[in-house]
């Protein structure tokens, strides 16, 4: 059992939508600005609609805890991002990590993205959903030698090699299948974004990315390798990233390096992989101005005449996703209120694991008091909960709620611990709504354990 109880006075820095806004509800133009980012309305009855669906008939359909995703917003968010970038040479690369579910996939493929993956699983994943092979890039820093050989075989866009030991497989793989393989490096470019420790990838001294100063040997040898060719150059910064000079600061580093491995004789590369990171609004916190985005590196880029390659997750997906819960019982103890919903930590673990903030809005408005409640989960650990001394109308056992901005980093780090089975996820869209993935049935869950192995 653990005890985790964040500070909830004053705010927190912006990292990961991590802020606690301490006691109060949010404001009209906040709750409108995360309305508006997930196609949310409620209606003068005081019903929530998401991409015009009755969420309460969601709920009454697929049951609670689910996932309901509005293609709509993703679509949204996926044009604003592409007029952003203008005639800047780009693809955008769906980081599958955020959100795997097929039918999600699905509306990124047809709007023209490719994916961006980092397990062999989510290859396959991608594959499934219709994503050219082409179209797929592969990241990570710990790719098993079984996984480096499925990209191979698959003939991935490009492998995005994270150490020079992985680049060594690479090219041995490689030359047993006796396949050509196009290369990105991943740099860590060593610059610091504002964002949550755990979820800084691009600074020096952490897990990610090939240092600077290892760079020119890999070119090297991949120059002298005949299965390899080195296509691109990529970074990925970190995650909730809202300001947009990190991006400035790693593009520079880019395109210095280009710029020496023309030098030294690499005339391969065709892509410039400036990774994802870019944040959503989670609360109070600002939203990524994607103009100024744009400004800072639409300018450094072109320059360098390659395809601009980007690879975002959470921007895409993460304000589409709402999480229904229902409202199961009410409690006091210690002289405070708890709200205990069918939802926690296995469904949406971002508070718990990053003190993230996540809006917690009601199906049916009434217009009742609000009070200061913590929202907790029924799992068996005191880190379970979604709010902390928040405020919300009063909600009564029974009633359900949505909560906002579980569209990314939600049903894909959901978990079976206390054997709960993995809630329903739904896809909304043109008005109606459909399941794009059944919730679990406990039996699942144990049905390949062997209760006498040894027999
Ligand atoms: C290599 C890489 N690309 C893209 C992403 C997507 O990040 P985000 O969802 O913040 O855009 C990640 C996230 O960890 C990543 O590691």
């Amino acid at each position: 059992m653990h005890v985790v109880r964040p500070p909830v006075d004053g705010r927190g820095a912006v990292g990961e939508g991590v802020l606690m806004p301490g006691p109060g509800a949010l404001s009209p133009a906040t709750e409108a600005a995360l309305f508006a980012d997930a196609g949310l309305a409620r209606g003068a009855d005081g019903v929530l609609r998401l991409g015009g669906v009755a969420l309460a008939e969601v709920a009454d359909a697929v049951g609670t805890p689910a996932f309901a995703y509005n293609a709509d917003a993703i679509r949204a968010r996926y044009r604003a991002l592409a007029g952003a970038l203008g005639d800047l040479p780009h693809r955008i690369h769906f980081a599958v990590k955020a959100n795997s579910n097929l039918a999600v996939l699905r509306v990124l493929r047809d709007l023209g993205a490719g994916a961006d993956i980092v397990s062999e699983g989510e290859m396959r994943r991608a594959l499934a959903a219709g994503f050219a092979a082409e179209a797929i890039v592969f990241s990570g820093v710990g790719k098993t030698a079984d996984e480096l050989r499925a990209a191979v075989r698959a003939g991935l866009g490009h492998v995005n090699v994270e150490s020079t030991a992985e680049l060594e497989r690479l090219a041995e793989i490689a030359e047993d299948e006796r396949r050509d393989v196009s290369v990105g490096i991943r740099v860590n470019p060593d610059v610091t974004t504002d964002t949550h420790p755990y979820i800084s990838t691009g600074k020096s001294g952490i897990k990610f990315g090939v240092p600077t100063d290892q760079v020119l040997p890999a070119a090297a040898f991949i120059r002298r390798h005949p299965r390899l060719a080195l296509t691109a150059v990529a970074m990925h910064l970190g995650s909730q990233i809202l300001d947009p000079a990190p991006y400035g600061e790693g593009i520079e580093r880019l395109r210095e390096l280009v710029e020496r491995l023309r030098a030294d004789g690499t005339d391969t590369i065709r892509a410039v992989d400036i990774g994802g990171g870019l944040g959503i609004r989670y609360a109070e916190e600002p939203a990524l101005d994607l103009e100024a985005y744009a400004r800072t590196v639409v300018p450094r880029l072109r320059p360098l005449g390659l395809t601009v390659y980007l690879e975002p997750g959470r921007f895409l997906v993460g304000s589409a996703g709402v999480l229904l819960a229902t409202v199961l019982y009410r409690k006091h103890s210690g002289g405070k209120g708890f709200v205990v919903l069918d939802a926690g930590m296995n469904e949406l673990v971002r508070p718990s694991r990053y003190q993230a903030y996540h809006a917690i809005v009601e199906l049916a408005a009434r217009g009742r008091p609000a009070e200061t409640v913590d929202v907790v989960g029924p799992v068996c650990e005191t880190g379970d909960f979604l709010a902390l001394d928040r405020t919300l109308p009063t909600v009564e056992a029974g009633e359900r709620v949505a909560v906002l901005g579980a569209g990314a980093y939600g049903f894909v780090m959901s978990s079976n611990y206390n054997t709960r089975p993995l809630p329903a996820e739904v896809l909304v869209d043109g008005g109606r709504f459909a399941l794009a993935r059944p919730r679990q049935v406990a039996e699942q869950l144990f049905r390949d354990e062997n209760p006498t192995p040894f027999d």
